[in-house]
């Protein structure tokens, strides 16, 4: 396998909520990784990921939004902050503002992004529940690098799952979830082994370009989604 010049590879996440799959990140180091996590921002003080990242023994920064009057001044604090754990990759796992083109063009790193729907359908907000009123019987999540546009940066990777008749929300976000947990921290070690990589707006794989759909992964079945 390959590894990274930039050895450690670090990776900062930025989260603002339950953290889940912040967890899942934490998790993969604890079994071996090739990337280790140098920090983890919060936008909200109140976000239970925080309390992942204290008990995991991760340094972690709240810069709250609330506090900021602008913007402009709440990203500039991120911004600061972000480079303080000079990171390779930058990770976001539900964080819930909206970055300006300022903020993305200020890193040289790729920042990544998790989105519960099969991308380019149902950017934004309550993906599961736009899908049930959809009736989809096909549902999934997206690893994306983001780019200047909400939910529409280059796409690295999918994975489907299945909408039962009997799915409310809930047991749809937690279904979504399964897969969100294994395919995240995958991506992200696939970085860190430098198998995965991005330049000139290209997505590579082993040296091999990945299409604008992205690569349509299948969840082992041993991660618990049935169809
Ligand atoms: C996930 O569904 C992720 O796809 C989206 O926000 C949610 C974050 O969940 N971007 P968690 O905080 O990681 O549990």
């Amino acid at each position: 396998m390959e590894t990274n010049t930039q050895s450690p590879y670090r990776i900062v996440v930025l989260i603002g909520g339950n953290g889940s799959n912040l967890q899942a990140l934490i998790d993969k180091t604890q079994r071996g990784s090739s990337y280790e996590i140098a920090g983890v921002i919060s936008h909200r003080p109140d976000a239970y990921g925080l309390v992942r990242a204290q008990i995991a023994n991760l340094p972690s920064v709240v810069v709250d939004h609330q506090q900021f009057a602008s913007r402009q001044a709440f990203e500039t604090a991120l911004i600061a902050a972000i480079s303080h754990f000079n990171p390779h990759l930058i990770v976001l796992a539900g964080f819930m503002r909206i970055l300006s083109a300022h903020f993305v063009q200020s890193f040289a790193q790729p920042i990544l992004n998790i989105h519960p729907a099969l991308l380019p359908n149902y950017k934004g907000l309550n993906t599961h529940q736009r899908v049930l009123e959809a009736g989809d019987e096909i549902h999934g999540v997206s690893v994306h690098l983001v780019n200047e546009e909400l939910d529409s940066g280059p796409l690295i990777a999918r994975v489907t799952v299945p909408v039962l008749p009997t799915d409310d929300v809930t047991c749809l976000r937690e279904r979504v979830l399964v897969a969100e947990h294994w395919l995240y921290p995958q991506i992200v070690e696939w970085f860190a082994e430098n198998r995965l990589k991005y330049a000139e707006n290209l997505v590579t794989l082993d040296d091999k370009q990945i299409g604008p759909q992205g690569l349509l992964l299948s969840l082992p079945s041993a991660q618990g989604i049935v169809s």
